[in-house]
């Protein structure tokens, strides 16, 4: 096709998440490890995912669980040793398996020794690896932005009477990626991981690379976290990028996936179009937003037509432009089913499977977090004691400085913590799941005998076997060009309860249609039935001019006119 963007292998293939310190400990002592994960690569294999993206498994002091590296050269002790980080990528590879490291550079461990250089004196040579700033005359913080997990950016070093940048938490403190030593620091890095065989990167809020100079006080408020304005997506950023490709990425045949939030469809081109190497692809947060106004930690209702529209634009503004990722959750989200679809009895197998045919069968890269695949839950918290996340507990000490009450408090983190998707993985009915033998670091969810990976995958009508089909869809002789190539079409935009739309590529066109509600509806599409694909009842859609859908109901339907 003329135009067409030059083929990768890694468009094609789907993505696991795997969340290292709740996905399987082999040790008994709690806390998910990497054996852990080598003895469950057959669930990923048979699940037909051919990459991993592995949150982070080095050293750390785990003050984010593992978003604060003190040691890029060392593997967390409490996950295993070098020699099981490199067993996994030989028996991943076994599999067919690529493994993607998560690349944390943003900013390190305040115990990186970087930084505990850095902060010994203002003459040390590191001093400059890190954004120190003198504070104002009235001594409050070198400008008003805020953190991700605090209230300010800034923390201040008593001894040195000067302060330094944490976009996170303070024990996150921000690398100076002007610095040049730095960045070469991270490119050996870089090179390090790569040399040991793994597939590529996902880069943690690399977006946000990139300082200016000056530090201007932010002028937006009310909305993300003040200051991003300057530091999101910035020309300094790409150009640091670009220089990673340049020095480190573009010796290697791999793929790099960019964790971006702020980002219209113009950055995603800038980001995503091969001819500007800068990565493969990046995560957007849009949708992520759709039911949820962050700065203010406050609920909204879910819009289906407007989840249509940006769905639309990041489906049509990248086509050959870019590339997509597709995602409903990960780490940092609540359960997909619980958030999107319905997690009681009657629904939750039918709209697990509803939600996977959506992101599924759209163009880009999917990404399946572990426990997606087999329908796991949000958990029901009733005191803020039972959370571990940080930004749980900063969101709660927001509200209730807000004034609002524990309990308001409370039912926000029961949507939106980044608990629910830490909660140990659910492997079969037994004591703790199956996930480990010993007391897990966190609380189960509880609900293992309805929800685990080996009744999953001893039922053929399960979950796990539905997306088990949708990914080999994408690599199918027969759909997988129309899936990972075909154009995108958007039907019906303002039909506020049905999400229809169509693929289409060579003269094959795909009809997707997912039912986002709990009742029964009649539609009706133009064209013909020429092939039932994947249905998640078992009846049999007979005529598109008036078609039946189920509470819930997902269809792919091959309309080919040939
Ligand atoms: C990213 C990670 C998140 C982490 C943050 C700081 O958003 O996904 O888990 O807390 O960066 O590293
Ligand atoms: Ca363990």
């Amino acid at each position: 096709m003329k135009g067409a963007i030059t083929k990768r292998w890694w468009h094609n293939c789907v993505v696991y998440q795997i969340y290292p310190r709740s996905f399987n400990d082999s040790n008994g002592d709690g806390l998910g490890d990497i054996q852990g994960i080598i003895n469950k690569l057959d669930h990923i294999q048979a699940l037909g995912a051919n990459i991993i993206w592995l949150s982070p498994v080095n050293q750390s002091p785990m003050d984010d669980n593992g978003y604060d590296i003190s040691d890029y050269y060392k593997i967390a002790p409490e996950y295993g040793t070098m020699d099981d980080m490199e067993l996994l990528i030989v028996e991943a590879k076994k599999r067919d398996i690529k493994i993607l490291m998560d690349l944390v550079v943003n900013h390190t461990s305040d115990e990186h020794p970087w930084f505990v250089e850095s902060k010994s004196s203002l003459d040390n040579p590191k001093r400059d690896w890190y954004i120190w700033k003198d504070p104002k005359p009235d001594g409050s913080e070198p400008n008003n932005w805020e953190s991700f997990f605090t209230p300010k950016a800034w923390e201040l070093d008593a001894a040195s009477k000067q302060y330094y940048l944490h976009l996170f938490s303070k024990k996150q403190p921000d690398l100076n990626w002007a610095n040049p030593e730095v960045r070469a620091a991270i490119h050996d890095v870089l090179h390090f991981w790569l040399k040991k065989g793994i597939g590529g990167f996902r880069m943690d809020v690399i977006n946000m690379i990139g300082k200016p100079s000056d530090f201007p006080d932010a002028t937006i408020f009310d909305e993300g976290v003040a200051g991003w304005e300057h530091w999101a997506n910035n020309l300094l950023c790409h150009q640091y990028l670009r220089e990673i490709d340049e020095k480190v990425l573009s010796h290697y045949d791999v793929m790099t996936v960019a964790e971006t939030p702020f980002t219209t469809t113009l950055d995603g081109r800038y980001y995503s179009h091969p001819d500007r190497h800068e990565v493969s692809m990046i995560f957007h947060f849009e949708h992520m937003s759709i039911d949820r106004e962050e700065h203010n930690a406050v609920r909204k209702p879910f819009d289906l037509v407007e989840y249509k529209e940006i769905m639309t634009r990041w489906q049509n503004d990248l086509y050959q432009k870019g590339w997509n990722s597709l995602y409903w959750s990960n780490h940092d989200q609540p359960r997909t089913v619980s958030r999107f679809g319905s997690d009681c009895k009657e629904y939750r197998s039918i709209s697990a499977k509803m939600l996977g045919t959506l992101t599924h069968m759209m163009s880009g890269t999917p990404y399946v977090y572990q426990g997606e695949e087999i329908g796991m839950t949000n958990k029901i918290f009733t005191d803020i004691s039972q959370f571990n996340d940080l930004m749980a507990k900063f969101h709660y000490q927001k509200i209730l400085a807000s004034g609002r009450s524990a309990q308001q408090a409370i039912d926000f983190l029961n949507y939106f913590s980044r608990d629910h998707a830490r909660l140990p993985m659910q492997w079969d009915n037994g004591i703790n799941a199956g996930f480990t033998t010993g007391t897990p670091w966190l609380a189960l969810n509880n609900n293992q005998a309805v929800v685990n990976a080996q009744a999953e995958r001893e039922d053929e009508n399960s979950i796990f076997h539905y997306y088990r089909k949708l990914i080999a869809l994408r690599k199918s002789a027969l759909y997988g060009e129309v899936i990972t190539y075909g154009q995108y079409q958007l039907l019906d935009q303002d039909d506020a309860d049905v999400y229809a739309y169509q693929r289409s590529y060579n003269g094959k066109t795909l009809l997707i249609i997912c039912n986002f509600t709990q009742q029964s509806l009649t539609r009706h599409y133009n064209g013909e039935i020429k092939q039932l694909i994947l249905n998640n009842y078992q009846n049999n859609p007979r005529a598109l001019s008036s078609l039946s859908l189920a509470p819930y109901q997902a269809l792919i339907l091959d309309i080919s006119d040939k």
